[in-house]
């Protein structure tokens, strides 16, 4: 059978969320905004829905996770570099970057980790742990700058930041388009806090890594 990216499949219902026209699929936010909305229900339970004050954002997440080049240009997104989605606690982060996986996994792929999962994971196995992050797969490091300062046999390390330096070296090696090794992140840092957490060298690589996607300061907190 022909692959349908364009068809998607919950139990016995079918999603279409867009047409195939010369080869290419055509998205239709709304219809993508439909099947999220299902789908969110799905993994998060009935109280989940689309908020209306999210739409602009979700909007260019989508149009990212499609990687929909054009409209991504027009918005200032670029599609070869990865998605530093901040925003206040409880907005709906880690739950969009869950979700939004399964708009288009053909486009867009990737393993998402609670940073504090790959501290806990360092400080009991070491400096071994870094040779998973030293791959050519796409992860999400989730709730960056909340994971605790890694400790093995009482040496300390900046375990997060020690990883984004081999991420962007892994970034900057890998050739254009599909094979692009791409991190992402989820955080409530803003970019000063970054820096003073991870160090200026992280920083300063982070605007070719990344591009930078907020919610609103004022986005309410979900889990109330
Ligand atoms: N669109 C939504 N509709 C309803 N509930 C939501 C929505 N998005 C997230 N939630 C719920 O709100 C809570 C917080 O969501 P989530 O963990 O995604 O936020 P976050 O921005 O990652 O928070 P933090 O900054 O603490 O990491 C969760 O319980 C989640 O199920
Ligand atoms: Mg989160």
């Amino acid at each position: 059978m022909k692959p349908q990216p364009h068809i998607k499949i919950e139990g016995t219902s079918k999603f279409q969320i867009g047409e195939i026209r010369n080869n290419t699929v055509h998205y239709d936010f709304e219809k993508i905004k439909t099947y999220l909305n299902i789908k969110g229900h799905i993994l998060f339970g009935k109280n989940f829905k689309i908020y209306n004050e999210d739409e602009p954002l979700l909007f260019k997440l989508c149009n990212y996770f499609i990687q929909d080049h054009y409209s991504c240009a027009q918005m200032g997104i670029d599609t070869n570099k990865g998605l530093l989605l901040s925003g206040p606690v409880g907005c709906g982060k880690t739950s969009l970057m869950k979700l939004l996986l399964h708009l288009a996994p053909h486009k867009t792929n990737y393993e998402l980790i609670p940073s504090r999962n790959i501290v806990f994971n360092f400080n009991a196995k070491g400096y071994a742990v870094f040779e998973k992050y030293n791959q050519t797969q796409n992860y999400c490091f989730d709730d960056l700058g909340v994971e605790p300062t890694g400790s093995h046999y009482a040496k300390e390390c900046n375990v997060l930041g020690e990883i984004l330096l081999s991420r962007y070296d892994l970034f900057m090696r890998s050739p254009e388009r599909s094979q692009k090794v791409l991190t992402h992140i989820t955080t409530n840092l803003n970019a000063q806090e970054i820096e003073k957490r991870y160090g200026n060298r992280v920083r300063s690589r982070m605007r070719t890594m990344f591009n930078l996607i907020s919610f609103d300061e004022n986005s309410i907190d979900k889990r109330k």
